[in-house]
């Protein structure tokens, strides 16, 4: 190998090691995205499209991870969602999703909530990567 490959290879390395420390600390358990595809069916389907401007009963989750609430076009969110100041991560998705009620008073998503904390990670793997 030459010296030129041999940086080159390096910075490959650099490269895969950053990203997989990345990883690690994004998530200490990564969720299953085709359980949580599945989860999405049954738990959350009747009141959300993943599809960019498709509202329902509740607004289009396309690209919610990552974003502020009550972001959407042509939703009427509840004022207490749009006043909470909430960005959608991972840790502020899983307390909403496992107590809708609490974690935004006064809010309109009328879910009882998921309480399986493994449920909700691989929701939130496929809400953050949803495979269509
Ligand atoms: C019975 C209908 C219903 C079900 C079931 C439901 N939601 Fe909702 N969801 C809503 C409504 C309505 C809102 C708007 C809440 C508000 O304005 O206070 C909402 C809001 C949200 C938001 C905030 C969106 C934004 O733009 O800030 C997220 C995230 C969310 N829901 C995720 C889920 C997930 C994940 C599930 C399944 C575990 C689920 N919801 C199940 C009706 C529902």
């Amino acid at each position: 190998m030459n010296s030129k490959r041999l940086i080159i290879g390096l910075g490959q390395l650099a490269a895969a090691v950053t990203l997989l420390g990345a990883t690690a600390l994004a998530s200490a358990q990564p969720g299953d995205v085709s359980q949580g595809a599945a989860l999405f069916a049954t738990h959350c389907a009747e009141c959300h499209s993943m599809k960019e401007g498709k509202n329902k009963k509740g607004p289009s989750l396309f690209a919610t991870f990552g974003a502020k609430a009550a972001q959407r076009e042509g939703f009427a969110y509840s004022d207490a969602l749009r006043n909470s100041q909430l960005v959608w991560n991972a840790e502020t998705l899983s307390r909403y999703i496992a107590n809708p009620k609490a974690t935004v008073a006064g809010g309109k998503m009328k879910y009882e909530g998921l309480a399986t904390a493994s449920e909700r990670n691989d929701l939130i793997a496929y809400l953050a990567h949803p495979v269509q």
